[in-house]
């Protein structure tokens, strides 16, 4: 299987076999409350959002991969939708579901590994992403995996019973330095 390895975190692709495990993170409202997802997923929806992924996935419109730990844990999931070959962009999204893994570099270690595929082999310009203005948590990782603050979309969410400002954030190919 094709794994890509960062200092920490490794990428694989998902299967099958990982949906009762996103059942299980977005079962958990703290995972759900930054992400645009505000009901939990059976698992009949996840099956049904798999079939999706891989079409997509063979289509060439989203790339999206598990990240497991140095040993073996599966504690998250990576992504690039949107995928534009004419214009060389993508969106990158990313849930660490495992809760205990929050704020140990895991996040920012898949992001560089991602955007190393992202530039270097699928030969992408731009990676962009969505961020909700209070997520202080995902902001500082983006930072540190190299994303400057493009702007804002004023009131663009609406959670906890009020609206919420995003910042979109993105790199470029050229700001990107893989660290190899
Ligand atoms: C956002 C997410 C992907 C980040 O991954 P992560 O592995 O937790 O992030 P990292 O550890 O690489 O970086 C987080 C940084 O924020 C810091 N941090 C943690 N909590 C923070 C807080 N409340 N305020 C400010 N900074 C905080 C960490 O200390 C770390 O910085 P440091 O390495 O300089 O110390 C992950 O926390 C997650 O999946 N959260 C839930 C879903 C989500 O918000 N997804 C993103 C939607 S846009």
């Amino acid at each position: 299987m094709t794994i890509f390895e960062g200092e920490k975190a490794r990428l694989r692709p998902i299967e099958r076999t990982d949906l009762p495990t996103y059942v299980r993170w977005f079962g958990d409202s703290e995972v759900r409350r930054y992400l645009a997802v505000y009901l939990p997923f059976s698992l009949a929806q996840e099956e049904r959002w798999f079939e999706g992924v891989l079409e997509r996935i063979e289509r060439r419109s989203d790339a999206i991969l598990a990240i497991e730990t140095e040993d073996g844990v599966h504690i998250g999931n990576v992504g690039l939708h949107a995928i534009d070959w004419k214009d060389r962009h993508a969106e990158l999204g990313i849930v660490i579901g495992e809760k205990a893994y929050w704020g140990q570099g895991y996040g920012a270690d898949a992001i560089r590994v991602l955007l190393r595929v992202a530039f270097q082999d699928m030969n992408l310009h731009r990676v962009v992403l969505r961020v909700d203005a209070d997520n202080a948590r995902a902001i500082r990782c983006y930072q540190k995996a190299g994303f400057r603050n493009e702007g804002t979309l004023r009131e663009n969410v609406f959670r906890d019973g009020g609206y919420i400002n995003q910042f979109v954030m993105g790199i470029l190919a050229p700001e990107f330095v893989s660290g190899e």
